[in-house]
């Protein structure tokens, strides 16, 4: 707890660019919870690279990513958005959780055999401890909640292991996180493969809307999105194209399904796809606007980079003092 609100923690990784399922299936409802919860929205830097990264890419991405948080709605005077990098918490904590971490554990995770089947030329330890540094990252802050998607699920749990095993050593040391669920947290596919999910690393660009694609670009997406034969618009498993163009645009409009169903009720799927189309444009545009405003606004971003990573650190180090007391290391003489 802060005050008297709960503490949320949750991150999300520069790498790629960002996609309208990150935003409808994530960011979108960020937004919503920061009212509720005390929110600590960090851009998870570190993570990043345990696969090879362009350091002037990571870079320029990382802060496109800060300020997307700003500008899909969170306001960095309420939620604390930084840099994992800023805050050497979490390394220093990872440290520690490392020595509480099996290595029969981190076997079993399936985003680690995952990665290292795709990365099989670079399979470091990094790659490996990955779910460790996830565990001090919100471990760190206390936190009572993660919203995650269901991808991450496996690390969560984990982090819980460590915590409770951790807490059954020396006591109360760590708030025990619950994953968020959110009840709108669309899970967006692929406009070429509604068997797989948008995904910012997918090969195929026609797959994924990108929050920074143009009008044009976003309406030629939809039109070549991939259907089915049957030829209504029905929100129905036997229909994963027409029922993700549906959760697309339901994310967008706010309606229910049975809402754009009766809409769309005898129209042929072209013109319900231009429709979807036009409706992600709605609201990407002004999310493009206030991208464009803050990036003039440089030395506004450069204060909030400042001040977070100093509100973040106090909380951080705040933990971090009674966990290395805990396990015994000596007090610093000041
Ligand atoms: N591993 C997460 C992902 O790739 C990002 C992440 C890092 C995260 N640390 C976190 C998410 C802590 C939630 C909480 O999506």
């Amino acid at each position: 707890m802060i005050g008297d609100k709960k503490v949320l923690f949750s991150g999300m990784q520069a790498t790629g660019t960002l996609t309208l399922g990150n935003y409808l299936g994530a960011l979108k409802n960020w937004v919503t919870l920061s009212d509720e919860y005390e929110c600590f929205y960090s851009v998870v830097d570190m993570h990043s690279i345990t696969v090879r990264q362009d350091p002037a890419t990571l870079r320029k991405r990382a802060r496109a990513l800060l300020t997307l948080y700003i500008a899909a709605g969170l306001d960095p005077e309420k939620n604390c958005i930084y840099y994992q990098s800023h805050v050497s918490g979490h390394a220093e904590l990872m440290w520690i959780l490392n020595c509480f971490t099996y290595m029969g554990e981190l076997n079993r995770m399936t985003q680690f055999k995952d990665k290292a089947a795709k990365h099989a030329d670079n399979i470091n330890a990094g790659l490996f401890t990955y779910p460790v540094l996830m565990a001090a990252d919100i471990l760190l802050y206390q936190a009572d909640v993660v919203p995650v998607g269901i991808d991450q699920m496996q690390h969560l749990e984990i982090t819980r292991d460590i915590a409770i095993r951790f807490n059954n050593i020396y006591g109360d040391v760590f708030t025990i996180p619950e994953a968020y669920i959110g009840k709108t947290g669309a899970k967006i596919m692929s406009l070429q493969d509604p068997g797989k999910k948008m995904s910012k690393s997918d090969e195929n660009p026609n797959g994924s809307i990108y929050l920074m694609d143009d009008p044009d670009t976003v309406i030629r997406k939809f039109k070549r999105a991939v259907t089915d034969s049957v030829g209504c618009v029905r929100y129905s498993d036997e229909q994963p194209g027409i029922k993700n163009l549906l959760d697309i645009y339901c994310a967008c409009t706010g309606k229910t399904p049975a809402e754009a169903e009766k809409e769309f009720d005898g129209r042929g799927y072209g013109e319900f796809k231009m429709a979807v189309g036009e409706a992600v444009v709605d609201v990407l545009k002004p999310l493009q606007q206030r991208v464009e405003d803050l990036n003039r606004d440089k030395a506004y971003i450069d204060g909030i980079i400042r001040d977070n990573a100093r509100k973040a650190d106090y909380y951080a180090t705040k933990t971090l003092r009674k966990v290395q007391k805990k396990v015994g290391f000596p007090e610093r003489i000041r």
